[in-house]
């Protein structure tokens, strides 16, 4: 029997996770049934949207997590023992797995996974799993930006704002970001190529952000909502499209957040506003995937990665998409796979 240790779920936190959330265990895992694969899990990936796992909302695009069971996660993983035709001892996959050395999975609801030897495994499954999908699909499907056009953003220097900001830029766009530190502005302007990048904690960031759109947003890509979509919303221009990708600010409380205060303008403004959820186009994903390698072998899209090792800093690296201590991509590397 595998022994394997895990992040357990333990205390739904009232606002932020705190260090009382998960508790560090070990458990043995349940025999293979047919359909099942045993995984090692590689890397994991930390997701903002993990934190929603941990409420008690209804209204959520998957099953939550419960309290005492393993905290759940995107993760690249290796086959270790194999009850499918499906997959082989060895093989690599993503999927949802768990925040643990070993996983027990259902064969039908992970995917094979192989990236190219140009890119290293962790930065591969970084762009290609979530993160770059989402950037594709919500910027070029549904923003649908136009040479000319104006974009704006948020969270920008984070792992899908900073490729939906340079995806528009490959659209001919004038592209601005948004993000919470100088640092990160600089990173968006000085190495991804953002037109301008507005640091949100300025208190003349609304006026900064009306100068930097001197003509108006046409495409908005919210990643954050609260105020800063606020301010976005009251510069679109007519016929903009605006973005749901994610609405991070919010995450940390179960209670409904009253506004936005200028939905008046989607109306004022014929704006066309879609959510999406990324995991609903999943069979989209190898098309995207060929475009963001394509892309990143050109050199037109770079992208970074924060590399935590080691499977006890799962919440740790979690917590820094909250406290703005990441600059890219979130992951964890638990191990190398085996040959
Ligand atoms: N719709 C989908 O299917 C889908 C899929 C994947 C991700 N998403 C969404 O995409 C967004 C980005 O996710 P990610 O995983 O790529 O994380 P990320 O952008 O790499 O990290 C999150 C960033 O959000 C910013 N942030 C956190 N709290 C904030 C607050 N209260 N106000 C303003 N900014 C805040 C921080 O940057 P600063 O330093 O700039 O504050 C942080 O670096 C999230 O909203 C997520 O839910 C959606």
């Amino acid at each position: 029997m595998t022994q394997s240790r895990y992040w357990q779920f333990q205390q739904r936190p009232d606002a932020k996770i705190t260090d009382d959330t998960f508790g560090f265990e070990n458990r043995k895992l349940d025999e293979l049934q047919e359909g099942q694969l045993l995984v090692r899990n590689l890397v994991i990936s930390m997701d903002a949207t993990n934190r929603l796992w941990l409420g008690e909302r209804e209204e959520l695009y998957m099953e939550p997590v419960k309290l005492g069971d393993s905290m759940k996660g995107f993760g690249l993983c290796q086959v270790v023992a194999s009850k499918s035709r499906l997959y082989q001892e060895g093989q690599l996959i993503s999927g949802l797995t768990e925040w643990a050395d070993y996983s027990v999975l259902d064969a039908l609801l992970v995917q094979p996974f192989s990236y190219p030897d140009n890119l290293g495994m962790a930065e591969a499954f970084g762009v290609l799993s979530i993160a770059g999908p989402t950037a594709y699909h919500g910027m070029l499907n549904i923003g649908q930006p136009k040479p000319g056009e104006t974009v704006v953003v948020t969270a920008a220097s984070g792992a899908v704002g900073m490729l939906a900001g340079q995806i528009a830029k490959l659209s001919g766009c004038r592209v601005v970001g948004t993000a919470g530190s100088a640092e990160k502005c600089r990173y968006l302007t000085d190495e991804l190529g953002f037109d301008a990048a507005i640091n949100y904690r300025d208190e003349d960031f609304s006026s900064q952000l009306a100068k930097a759109c001197p003509v108006g947003i046409d495409v908005q890509f919210e990643n954050v909502g609260g105020a800063i979509l606020d301010h976005c919303l009251s510069l679109m221009n007519n016929g903009g499209r605006v973005v749901i990708c994610g609405l991070i600010s919010m995450y940390n409380s179960d209670q409904n957040v009253p506004g936005p205060y200028m939905f008046h303008n989607s109306i004022m403004k014929r704006l066309k506003i879609e959510g999406f959820v990324i995991l609903d186009h999943a069979a989209q994903f190898p098309l995207m995937q060929r475009y963001l390698l394509e892309w990143m072998d050109a050199g037109l899209l770079k992208f970074r990665v924060n590399l935590h090792e080691g499977l006890e800093c799962a919440p740790e690296a979690l917590r820094s998409l909250y406290n703005s201590q990441n600059d890219g991509k979130v992951l964890i590397k638990l191990t190398d796979p085996e040959s």
